[in-house]
């Protein structure tokens, strides 16, 4: 059931695998006898420089895959100065996720319906000193995953007959499962009145999803966070010029790694043509379908300052916790250093377009 929570995506999945699929369609031309000995993976976004050019998406609910859930990730991803852009819908609150955390934190925000509850979020984000706020934009109704449909995930979970004896086959899951408060949303606890611990779905859906949010609300917010803004859930040149005119800082290309809209390009495929018309007035940022770090040198090659990844540190954490997500993202910058010697680009700031080739059916042409 948690497998499948995570790795799944909407409909057909058509989506969740194009993100990975279409990094398979571009090719490196590398270049021989560069003097690759010194390497460099910094890289600078919104204005702040960070050492790991993979940043940690917003990913709610992440006790289900470990009880110390975003802990453990703020932990980690300060180990190896990545930064861990939280989700709204974090198991762990924003304070309690700030007060472990060793490296930056971002905020991931949803224009929730009730303004006040979003007033509270940015305010209680600014308090705890989170660097940047994400505002994804792609969620106006919540996509049909259809595995969740058939194991019954639902938060907290209730266990149907195959539920149990999924459970039963996860004796340490379960264990640990058990260890730590019941699991609830809580950034929410106290504010919405007797809904402490609701489902996820019911909850989301009675009082914080809008499907009227519209870029009015993007306007508001960003008169209320004077910091670094983002878009994410960007796949078109028409949104990522709209996003400009409201004054984003930054654009996240993304598709909710295939869990909203199924029958979208994978996000690596819209990436050059945004960068193209943002013409470097905005800082642009890859997510969806990276596992690699060749993958996140063709990104930054196709002109992202850096990439974010999902499903690859969760799985880290359901496996290890914070030692696994550590170890996700130390495996990730290892092969970015390989990568990087190999094509003889030796520092991020080295890689651009002439280091890849897109196959001549992507829409914006081919190379350069
Ligand atoms: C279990 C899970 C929960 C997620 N929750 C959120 C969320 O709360 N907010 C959000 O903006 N995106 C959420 N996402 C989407 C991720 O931020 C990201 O866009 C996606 O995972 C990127 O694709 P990847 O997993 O292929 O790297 C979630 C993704 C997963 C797998």
């Amino acid at each position: 059931m948690i497998f499948d929570f995570v790795e799944g995506g909407a409909y057909d999945e058509v989506t969740l695998r194009a993100n990975e699929t279409d990094f398979s369609d571009i090719t490196f031309e590398p270049r021989m006898l560069v003097d690759v000995a010194k390497r460099d993976h910094s890289t600078n976004v919104v204005g702040q420089k960070i050492a790991h050019p993979v940043m940690l998406s917003p990913a709610g609910l992440l006790r289900v895959a470990h009880t110390e859930g975003e802990l453990a990730v703020a932990r980690a991803a300060g180990k190896v100065g990545a930064v861990f852009v939280v989700s709204t819908s974090s198991n762990w609150s924003i304070e309690e996720i700030a007060e472990v955390a060793t490296g930056p934190l971002w905020f991931q925000l949803y224009l929730w319906r009730d303004r006040e509850v979003v007033r509270s979020l940015v305010e209680r984000a600014k308090q705890a000193d989170y660097k940047a706020m994400v505002v994804t934009v792609d969620l106006q109704v919540i996509g049909k995953r259809e595995r969740d449909l058939r194991s019954g995930m639902k938060v907290p979970p209730k266990f149907t007959l195959p539920g149990v004896l999924d459970v039963a086959r996860r004796p340490r899951w379960f264990l640990d499962f058990l260890k730590g408060p019941p699991i609830a949303l809580r950034n929410f606890l106290g504010i919405i009145e007797g809904d402490d611990t609701v489902s996820h779905g019911e909850f989301f859906n009675k009082h914080l999803i809008n499907a009227s949010a519209n870029w009015d609300d993007v306007d508001w917010l960003r008169q209320l966070w004077p910091g670094p803004l983002l878009i994410k859930g960007i796949m078109t040149v028409e949104d990522a010029r709209l996003a400009l005119d409201h004054g984003v800082d930054g654009i996240v290309v993304s598709n909710h790694g295939g869990r909203q809209l199924d029958g979208l390009a994978g996000a690596i495929r819209a990436l050059p043509q945004i960068v193209d018309e943002v013409g470097g007035r905005a800082d642009v940022i890859l997510d969806g379908g990276v596992r690699r770090g060749s993958d996140v040198v063709k990104a930054v090659a196709l002109g992202a300052r850096a990439v974010m990844t999902g499903r690859s540190y969760i799985w880290g954490l359901g496996a290890a916790g914070e030692e696994g997500v550590e170890r996700v993202l130390q495996i990730l910058r290892d092969e970015i250093d390989q990568t990087l010697a190999l094509v003889g680009r030796p520092t991020l700031q080295d890689v651009d377009r002439s280091l890849v080739n897109l196959p001549a059916s992507w829409r914006s042409g081919t190379k350069g």
